[in-house]
């Protein structure tokens, strides 16, 4: 349960398309932006999921996985001191890949009391006059939290206020649950002018091996995080982004599939941990983890990962990897078979128990 990645395999008909592309002799450096298909079935993804219009030809950039795309956007915006504003805890990447472009990460804390949603009034709090981004990810790793509209909204007004940059990062936009709503945090008004939207195709369309991402927005945004990208790597590798055109234009079923199957396991894991004396569950409304508190224990998130692994096999990831205000936390993927799971919340009671 540690590792952030569906167990689904990709999807056939994106891997004929991509075996048909090799067959094909599709097998050179493409353009540095990526294949035109490829970002034409982006830019029309974004116009009719999203509400965002960007221009194929200059607000598209393929890069290798969202993870380039945000060190891409780092290093093209973060100058040495520059402040970021990360969600506190939030993915481990994004502090460090700030630190990687000189940046200075600023934790803003997110609380179980308040469903882990970024609270605006908090990173208010928290802009300096040296605040140059703010990093939103919603659904969120590794809370599953949804943010509402009305908070993307005030988060909005304060990007506006003190002038930032903001990196929306989407990537489990399809992984959402219950009545919760994705809103692009492009598509909010005023907002396309100052957010650069990362996405790709790791997390709905099982496709985290192909390692491929795109940073989206309008030109003057984009084509710096362009230059980056050419200097760093070229291209994405040209079969797997044929591939990623079928995963976009072909049928979306096996996505529906995939998120009802994560819906089944999120409503066992969650019944389950609420069952169990001493465990605090928010219940998370996107991406594949649960997020449950085990301050009660006494011990630190790490000690308790640890214990979890050696004596009852289950592997998870301490709450304190995703930042200070995830201690006493785990971090739990639900990408694992629902008789797994279910193996695994029996195996967690019983470890339970002798903590009691
Ligand atoms: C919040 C978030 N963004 C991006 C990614 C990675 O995406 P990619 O595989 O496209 O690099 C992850 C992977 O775990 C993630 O949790």
């Amino acid at each position: 349960m540690e590792i952030g990645r569906p167990d689904f395999d990709t999807p056939q008909s994106i891997k004929k398309a991509a075996i048909r592309a090799l067959q094909e002799g599709k097998v050179h450096y493409t353009a540095n932006a990526g294949i035109q298909e490829l970002k034409e079935s982006i830019s029309r993804k974004l116009a009719v999921e999203n509400q965002f219009s960007v221009d194929p030809e200059k607000g598209v950039v393929i890069t290798i996985g969202c993870k380039e795309a945000i060190l891409d956007t780092m290093l093209a915006y973060i100058n040495l001191g520059d402040e970021v504003l990360v969600p506190d805890p939030s993915w481990l990447e994004y502090q460090n890949i700030v630190k990687l472009a000189g940046g200075v990460p600023v934790p803003v804390a997110l609380r179980e009391e308040e469903e882990f949603l970024l609270n605006p009034d908090d990173v208010r709090e928290c802009v300096t006059s040296k605040t140059k981004m703010l990093i939103v990810n919603s659904p969120q790793n590794p809370t599953g939290a949804v943010l509402p509209k009305s908070y993307l909204q005030a988060l909005a007004e304060i990007a506006n206020a003190f002038d930032l940059i903001v990196l929306s990062d989407e990537i489990y936009e399809k992984l959402i649950y219950d009545d919760a709503k994705h809103v692009c945090f492009a598509s909010l008004p005023g907002m396309a002018e100052r957010t650069i939207v990362i996405n790709g195709f790791s997390k709905a369309y099982a496709m985290d091996g192909w390692r491929l991402g795109y940073a989206a927005g309008e030109e003057h945004l984009i084509q710096p995080i362009l230059k980056v990208h050419q200097y760093n790597t070229s291209c994405s590798t040209s079969f797997a982004q044929y591939g990623a055109v079928s995963a976009y234009e072909g049928s979306q079923e096996s996505v529906r599939a995939m998120v009802n199957a994560f819906d089944q396991r999120r409503k066992l894991i969650i019944s389950r941990l609420q069952q169990m004396d001493g465990v605090h569950c928010v219940v998370p409304k996107g991406a594949f983890y649960v997020f449950p508190s085990f301050k009660s224990l006494g011990m630190s998130s790490k000690e308790l990962a640890i214990a979890l692994l050696e004596q009852a096999h289950i592997a998870c990831v301490p709450g304190e990897a995703f930042g200070n205000q995830g201690q006493g936390y785990l971090r739990m993927a639900y990408s694992a078979s629902y008789d797994q799971l279910e193996q695994a919340m029996d195996r967690l009671a019983h470890f339970l128990q002798k903590y009691r």
